[in-house]
């Protein structure tokens, strides 16, 4: 894409992890870069750290979607790229200890993973349809989500990640599909373990045993390298309708 400098792009979950070095990639190319998140604090301390902006934004609940969008379109930015790395991943079979699955918390995650995402693809959308269309391919912006490799082998105790991390898989080539017409590309990345603070909540058992299943390399990935796997789909207009798995190889084994 041919983007231009000043241009928008709009980072959702930028404040930590993935979506921040995300956020510092983009920063380099010369693009403005909005970040979001729900903690005011952590927005502030890496917005200032950073040089973005912060918008704070919960994802589950439409209302502060659209209000994060609105403000945006208010401000006449010229929005070209979304790139969305909010989610969270709780671990909870389908029974346990002979209960079944707490509806809330399949609900509550569907809701930021899955409703979150396609939220702020359509509003997003709605607002890149509006620019001027750039480049020899007269683009007009670009989608990027983020999924897991969880979506295609989902471990014990990821039912509701699986399932919502499924559903962004399974929006990406619709969701291009609606948007040609539009000239607006839509990416997913399906990342497998990386080294964020998502993970390092994790058991440390649990981190060895999914490291020693990883091909080459057998490390977790950096958030570096996912960044740079966005900013690859951002120039590279030929990428859309695509689901692409960063994972080293990783195929998750039942146990
Ligand atoms: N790290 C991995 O190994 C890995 C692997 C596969 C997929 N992923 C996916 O990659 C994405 C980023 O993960 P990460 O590891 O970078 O996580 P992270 O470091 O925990 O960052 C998550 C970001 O999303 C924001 N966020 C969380 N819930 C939100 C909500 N309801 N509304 C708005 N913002 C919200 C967080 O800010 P606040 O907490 O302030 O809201 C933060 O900015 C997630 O979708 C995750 O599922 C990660």
């Amino acid at each position: 894409m041919n983007y231009k400098l000043n241009d928008v792009a709009l980072i959702v979950g930028g404040t930590s992890g993935l979506g921040k070095q995300t956020a510092k990639i983009l920063l380099d190319l010369g693009l403005n870069v909005v970040i979001t998140g729900r903690c005011k604090q952590k927005g502030k301390n890496a917005s200032e750290e950073l040089g973005a902006t912060f918008c704070q934004m919960d994802v589950g609940n439409y209302q502060s979607v659209k209000n994060c969008f609105e403000t945006a379109g208010n401000n006449h930015l010229t929005l070209r790229i979304m790139v969305n790395c909010a989610g969270f991943s709780p671990a909870k079979r389908i029974i346990s200890k002979g209960q079944a699955h707490d509806a809330k918390l399949f609900t509550e995650v569907i809701n930021t993973n899955l409703l979150g995402a396609l939220y702020c693809a359509s509003l997003a959308a709605a607002l890149i349809a509006k620019n001027d269309p750039i480049g020899p391919d007269q683009e007009r912006g670009i989608i990027i989500n983020t999924s897991s490799t969880a979506a295609f082998d989902g471990q014990v105790g990821q039912v509701a990640y699986a399932a919502s991390k499924g559903g962004i898989n399974a929006m990406t080539l619709p969701m291009a599909r609606d948007l040609a017409s539009h000239g607006i590309r839509v990416c997913t990345i399906a990342p497998g373990l990386f080294d964020t603070p998502l993970v390092s909540a994790l058991d440390r058992k649990i981190k060895k045993s999914v490291q020693d299943q990883i091909p080459f390399p057998r490390r977790f990935g950096t958030p570096d390298e996912f960044a740079r796997t966005v900013k690859h789909i951002v120039e590279n207009t030929m990428l859309n309708g695509e689901i692409i798995r960063l994972d080293g190889g990783l195929r998750m084994s039942a146990n």
